[in-house]
């Protein structure tokens, strides 16, 4: 009954699309288990290329079931124009389960992000605007709105006035802006009802039922470790659990049914939205691993902050979710320097740094201590197994294991599912 979580290790935008993708083939089950219409994921199959917000990878692999777990936040006008795109695209999407207990986003909680954010002014998070913390915090308030309650209307119409009593105060009194009628939410909610009614289900009850009968279960995690609400670089954070923990609570299955964490693991390193990052390069390599790696969000379309490869993340990565393997993606993006920095500690006030700081303060000073490592000028594109990459790029990749902490199991070297190195099978 192999259960495997498959997460960002850094900020974001690993590859998490591609490699879930890429194993879609070998499991019965996908899930998302926290998050919503934050994560970008691109997949390419083929010529085709797909930008996935709020469905599991999986829904490109007709033999999987795509399942949107209860730690998930739903923006329902946005689900429902995912699946539709798709449809339009010959993809069948009909297997899909979503969680009765994932929250809603609802117009207001998109409202309130974003005047928050303008509130903030130079402090702002730099948020994607979805609603995202907004929701999870009405969840935590207990004044949420669950998928379930969208087929009470009583019920549905309680909640929209708990949640919007403060909040009209906020918009008014604060914000100055205009209070928001509970009569027009619960009306434009109740029109998803019947869309979302056949996917809706007992998500939590399939996937145990699943696992006890030895179906194979990918839990796939949006954003990334350092993103995470507990364990990143809070307040620049998103508002959920993307660490392997987070599989756990999101979808409603035990850390006894848990067999592997695959962390996904880019080549160098890169963020979106305000944020430390030691790393960060403000020259023409930056530029260069950008315009090479195509760095450039596909929820937002904001360019991302590039930089060196990390270790002291990476082994950080590795100690909060556990984790049994990597997936390198993303290689090839650095074919043709001669040199490589890595970064393999931090220098926080004169004092060498081995592992992540515990101080938001001392992380914020942390300055890289790089080693360099000889670069490749030959085409890796096509390179099917380990032996086949040039000598200087198998010591690179030797080189982050070693720093890392975990064996990397497979290597990106292109965007298509077939540009992969497979080095340990995942299942
Ligand atoms: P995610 O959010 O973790 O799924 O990652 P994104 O999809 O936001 O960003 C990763 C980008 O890199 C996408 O455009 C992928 O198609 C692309 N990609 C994934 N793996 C590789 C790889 O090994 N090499 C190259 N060149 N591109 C890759
Ligand atoms: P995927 O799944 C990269 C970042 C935002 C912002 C912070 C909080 O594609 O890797 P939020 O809207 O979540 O409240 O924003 O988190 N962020 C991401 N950065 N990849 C993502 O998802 C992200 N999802 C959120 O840029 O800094
Ligand atoms: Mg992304």
């Amino acid at each position: 009954m192999p259960a495997l979580v498959l997460l960002g290790a850094q900020w974001g935008d690993e590859g998490k699309g591609k490699a879930t993708d890429l194993l879609g083939g070998s499991v019965d089950y996908v899930v998302r288990y926290q998050g919503g219409n934050n994560a970008g994921h691109t997949v390419v199959v083929g010529d085709q290329k797909y930008a996935l917000h709020l469905l599991p990878s999986g829904i490109l692999t007709p033999e999987c079931t795509p399942v949107i777990g209860n730690g998930v936040v739903v923006d329902p006008s946005v689900l429902l124009s995912e699946l539709s795109g798709l449809n339009e695209r010959g993809v069948d999407t009909s297997k899909l389960l979503i969680s009765g207990n994932a929250h809603i986003i609802t117009p207001y909680n998109v409202t309130v992000d974003k005047v928050t954010e303008r509130f903030l002014g130079k402090r702002k998070i730099g948020t994607t605007g979805r609603g995202i913390g907004p929701t999870y915090a009405d969840k935590i308030n207990r004044v949420g709105i669950r998928v379930q309650d969208l087929y009470d209307e009583s019920i549905l119409t309680q909640k929209v006035e708990a949640a919007l009593d403060v909040k009209n105060q906020l918009l008014t009194k604060l914000y100055n802006r205009r209070a928001i009628a509970v009569d027009q939410v619960v009306e434009e909610l109740l029109v998803y009802a019947d869309k979302l009614a056949p996917y809706v289900t007992d998500t939590i009850l399939v996937l145990n039922q699943a696992l006890d009968d030895g179906k194979v279960v990918l839990f796939e995690g949006g954003q990334g470790t350092l993103l995470d609400i507990d364990h990143g670089t809070y307040p620049f954070v998103t508002s959920s659990n993307p660490t392997a923990g987070g599989a756990c609570t999101g979808a409603g299955v035990g850390p006894t049914k848990i067999s592997r964490v695959i962390g996904i693991l880019k080549a160098y390193t890169t963020r979106v939205g305000a944020g430390p990052f030691p790393t960060e390069l403000f020259d023409e390599d930056g530029e260069a691993l950008r315009r090479i790696g195509g760095e450039r969000g596909v929820t937002t379309g904001r360019d991302r902050r590039c930089g060196w490869f990390d270790a002291v993340i990476a082994r950080y990565a590795t100690r909060v979710n556990g984790l049994t393997d990597f997936f390198l993606t993303k290689l090839d993006v650095l074919t043709g320097w001669e040199q490589i920095p890595v970064c393999v500690a931090y220098e926080i006030d004169g004092r060498r740094v081995e592992e992540l700081p515990y101080s938001q303060s001392d992380f914020h000073h942390a300055k890289p201590v790089y080693e360099t490592l000889p670069g490749w000028s030959e085409d890796i594109t096509s390179a099917k197994s380990f032996s086949d990459l040039p000598k200087n790029a198998q010591a690179y990749v030797k080189a982050l294991e070693e720093m890392s902490g975990a064996p990397i199991s497979a290597i990106g070297v292109g965007p298509g599912r077939d540009e992969t190195i497979e080095i340990n099978s995942f299942i």
